[in-house]
């Protein structure tokens, strides 16, 4: 597989221009929490507009109102009317110079002031991308979690704050997204509950006929012959001349008595039902299953016994002097690999400032790919992320003493503290920290050797989904705002330790923020002798 191939981002991350780009906004909440304040700006804007034309409407009415009057007594007695010499004269000056004015206030454009914000406004709106982007992630989730169509598009979500479902339409247009990709399965699922909105009586300017098409296509794609042709006869019912569904039927039937024919003169299916079942039984589960299963919270590998010798402590960074009157707190999370939870180890101040620092350079996260030598955007990576020096921060520095401290290790060799904000969907497949043997020049430029730990920091909670998991062992770390983890990516012999293969499960409800760092070989030759074993 590809990705086995790939080393975990970016020690080229902060060479990288700053852009301002809008593109890729579904990656991150960060940056839609932007496109929130512009479609409150436009409402305001909006509201302004209707109300320059409310007044405008009420001048025009008020207008006609009086001259609907007047030109009732007028034209009940003309000669009468116009006896009075104050009519005659009014009569010219309406018709030479007020009828005009009127024509001008009826042709007046009041939208000047919303049209230019919104020429302004629509540079920095998403585009086709980012709606593709985030209907793929709403499908991603849907697989992910185990979510049927129904529950997703009524938003019960568990952990939703602000619940908000799908109309027939919002369904339709996944289902379509979900064509363009070829990806039937999900094609199906959401032509089906745009179709049963509709059947339920919402009401909608989505098209059963198109839906009907869609659907038929994408049952068919996948091998069901027989409810393909039913969904064509019932799209048939609706619209009897549309020219493809005829067409479609008639092919249908046409292979529908092929199969019979074939059918007949073989038990080759059985052999093959014999065969799903003998492979179904060997249980054997990819490592995509285990992940999926183990950001649902399932499918965890930890024995009652392994779990008794797990603790929790206070430490005090092994003696060193500024936590020896402050200890703090410390957790086992997992055995083998160790990894370990510090809590409150970071405030939530320090969190404000370090979000405020990274927000304006939040790129997407790129990961390095190995045929290219390049960096590049991939699907199984999705979120963006920023680099922060501790230079430009005290805040950032006093983090990096933190880690420093507290892990034992020299952070002079470690890259920048990297944030990473993951959206609605954002998510980061297995992959490995380290580079792997055969990846000699993967941390060449940097000179410090391989990554051999891991820090990261939660710096929010996230109301669903978002654990980071390790497929190979069967451990899940759930974030908690201000904790941190550390692991050790290699082995004291420098060999990579292969268990802490990991993952940032998609995010399901809410928004992610980490922060990591990653220590290097360097400068730790004393502090963490290597070994001759290569497991010790
Ligand atoms: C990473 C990573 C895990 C997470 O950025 O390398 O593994 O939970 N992140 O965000
Ligand atoms: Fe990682």
């Amino acid at each position: 597989m590809a990705s086995n191939k790939m080393w975990c981002t970016v020690a080229l991350g902060f060479l990288l221009p700053f852009s301002f780009a809008h593109t890729d906004f579904f990656t991150s909440i960060g940056h839609m929490t932007d496109l929130i304040n512009t479609e409150k700006d436009l409402v305001i804007s909006l509201k302004d507009y209707i109300k320059a034309e409310e007044s405008k409407l009420e001048q025009i009415k008020k207008w006609a109102e009086k001259l609907d009057k007047l030109t009732d007594t007028a034209t009940k007695d003309p000669e009468g009317f116009l006896g009075h010499p104050v009519n005659a004269f009014k009569l010219m000056k309406r018709l030479n110079t007020e009828w005009g004015e009127l024509e001008s206030l009826v042709l007046k454009d009041m939208s000047d002031g919303f049209i230019s914000n919104m020429t302004i406004q629509r540079q920095f709106f998403p585009n086709d991308e980012d709606q593709t982007g985030a209907a793929k992630a709403l499908l991603r989730l849907q697989d992910t979690y185990n979510l049927d169509t129904d529950t997703l598009s009524r938003g019960n979500l568990p952990g939703v704050k602000h619940k908000s479902f799908l109309t027939a339409e919002d369904c339709f247009e996944l289902g379509k997204i979900a064509y363009t990709e070829a990806d039937y399965y999900h094609t199906e699922l959401w032509m089906e509950q745009a179709l049963k909105q509709l059947d339920e009586g919402e009401v909608s300017s989505a098209d059963k006929v198109y839906i009907l098409d869609y659907l038929s296509y994408a049952v068919y794609q996948q091998g069901d012959l027989s409810k393909a042709m039913m969904l064509t006869k019932r799209l048939l019912e609706l619209d009897p001349e549309h020219q493809r569904a005829n067409g479609n039927m008639k092919y249908f039937e046409y292979i529908m008595a092929k199969e019979k024919e074939a059918n007949k003169s073989s038990t080759d299916a059985e052999d093959q039902t014999e065969k799903e079942t003998e492979f179904k039984k060997k249980d054997y589960l990819p490592e995509r299953r285990k992940y999926e299963m183990l950001c649902r919270g399932e499918g965890l590998k930890m024995t009652p016994r392994r779990q008794k010798r797990l603790f929790c402590r206070y430490y005090d960074g092994n003696r060193n002097p500024r936590y020896i009157l402050g200890p703090v707190k410390q957790e086992d999370e997992w055995d083998k690999p160790r990894i370990v939870r510090f809590l409150d180890i970071i405030s939530d101040e320090e969190i404000e400032t370090v979000k405020e620092l990274a927000k304006p350079r939040l790129s997407r996260a790129t990961v390095h790919d190995p045929e290219t030598g390049k960096l590049t955007t991939a699907h199984y990576r999705v979120s963006k992320s920023a680099w922060l020096s501790g230079y430009e921060s005290p805040v950032v520095s006093r983090i990096n003493t933190r880690i420093q401290d507290l892990t034992g290790l020299d952070v002079s060799t470690a890259e920048e503290l990297q944030v990473a904000n993951y959206g609605v969907g954002g998510q980061y497949e297995p992959h490995f920290d380290f580079a792997r043997a055969n990846e000699p020049d993967a941390f060449k430029e940097l000179g410090t050797g391989n990554r051999i730990a891991t820090w990261l920091f939660y710096m929010s909670d996230v109301s669903a989904g978002g654990a980071t998991v390790f497929p190979e062992v069967g451990a899940s770390v759930w974030p908690r705002k201000g904790t941190a983890v550390f692991w050790y990516n290699l082995f004291p012999s420098g060999e990579g330790d292969y268990s802490t293969r990991h993952a940032a499960c998609p995010v399901l409800v809410g928004n992610k923020w980490v922060s990591n760092k990653w220590l290097h070989e360097r400068g730790q030759e004393f502090r963490r002798p290597c070994t001759l074993s290569e497991l010790e």
